[in-house]
C-alpha cells in the first residue's frame, strides 16, 4: 500500500506536492470516489483518475550495468557530464541504486522502482557488496584483521565484514584484496583502506548481492529476470 500523492507522482503524472494540491483540490477520484485526504492509501489495482485523466501504472524496469571509469553515479549532471543513466536506453525515468565514485567500476543497478531500491540499500537485507581493491603497498594480516573487525571512518565503526587476501606483488609494492560490506557509506572502501594505511588505486565491485558481473563487458548492461527481482523482494522483513 502506498500513499496516493506517492503513486500519483511515481505514475509520471506529476511531482509529489503538485499531486497533493490535485488531491486536496479534490481532482482524484479512486475507484469513482473523490479523495481529498493526503493520507489515503492505494495498492495499486484501484481505477485512479487524476483532473478526468485514467492514471496508467508504469512499468518497473531493472537493469544491470558493469560501469567504466570516468562516469559519474547520477541522474543527471550539472557540468553535463555522462552519468550512468545515460549508459541506458530506455525512455523510463530510471535511477541508480548506490553510488560507485566516478573511477570505481563495476556492478551498478539502476531501476525506476524505489521499493525494490530500498530493500537492496536497506541494511537489514544484508546485501553483500563485494569489491576487488588494489592498494599501493603489501598489506599484511594485521591490517586485514582491522579492517574484518571495524575501523573507523567518519566517527563511527564500520560494521563486521570478510576481507580476503587476494594476491601481493613485491616487485611493483600492490596487493590486490576482496573485501565484502553489506553498509554503503560514501567513499566507505577507500576510506576504510585508506584507516589503515592504504592507499586505494583501483577499485572494482564485483558483485551485489546475486548479481555478478558474468558476461557483462565494461560499459556494457542487461535487463534483471522477474526471477532475480523476485529474489530481491523475497528479501522484504
Ligand atoms: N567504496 C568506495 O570507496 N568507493 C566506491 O565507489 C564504492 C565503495
Amino acid at each position: 500500500m502506498e500513499r496516493l500523492q506517492k503513486y500519483i507522482a511515481e505514475a509520471g503524472y506529476t511531482s509529489r506536492r503538485k499531486a497533493e494540491e490535485l488531491i486536496k483540490q479534490g481532482k482524484v477520484e479512486v475507484n469513482g470516489e473523490i479523495v481529498t485526504e493526503l493520507g489515503f492509501k492505494v495498492n495499486g489495482k484501484e481505477q485512479v483518475i487524476v483532473e478526468g485523466n485514467l492514471l496508467k501504472r508504469e512499468e518497473k524496469e531493472y537493469y544491470l550495468l558493469n560501469k567504466p571509469r570516468s562516469i559519474i553515479t547520477s541522474v543527471c549532471d550539472d557540468k553535463g557530464r555522462k552519468t550512468v543513466v545515460d549508459l541506458v536506453d530506455t525512455k523510463k525515468r530510471i535511477f541508480p541504486i548506490g553510488r560507485l565514485d566516478y573511477d570505481t567500476t563495476g556492478a551498478l543497478l539502476l531501476t525506476n522502482d524505489g521499493e525494490f531500491a530500498n530493500i537492496l540499500m536497506h541494511p537489514n537485507s544484508k546485501v553483500d557488496k563485494v569489491y576487488i581493491a588494489k592498494l599501493r603497498g603489501v598489506i599484511k594480516g594485521e591490517a586485514i584483521n582491522r579492517l574484518k573487525n571495524g575501523v573507523i571512518i567518519d566517527g563511527r565503526k564500520t560494521k563486521k565484514c570478510r576481507v580476503k587476501l587476494r594476491k601481493t606483488d613485491l616487485k611493483n609494492n600492490t596487493s590486490m584484496v576482496e573485501i565484502t560490506i553489506h553498509e554503503g557509506r560514501n567513499h566507505q572502501v577507500k576510506k576504510m583502506f585508506h584507516e589503515v594505511g592504504f592507499e586505494v588505486l583501483k577499485l572494482k565491485r564485483e558483485r551485489v548481492g546475486i548479481f555478478t558481473l558474468q558476461g557483462l563487458k565494461s560499459g556494457n548492461y542487461r535487463r534483471l529476470t522477474p526471477k532475480e527481482v523476485s529474489v530481491i523482494y523475497s528479501l522484504k522483513k
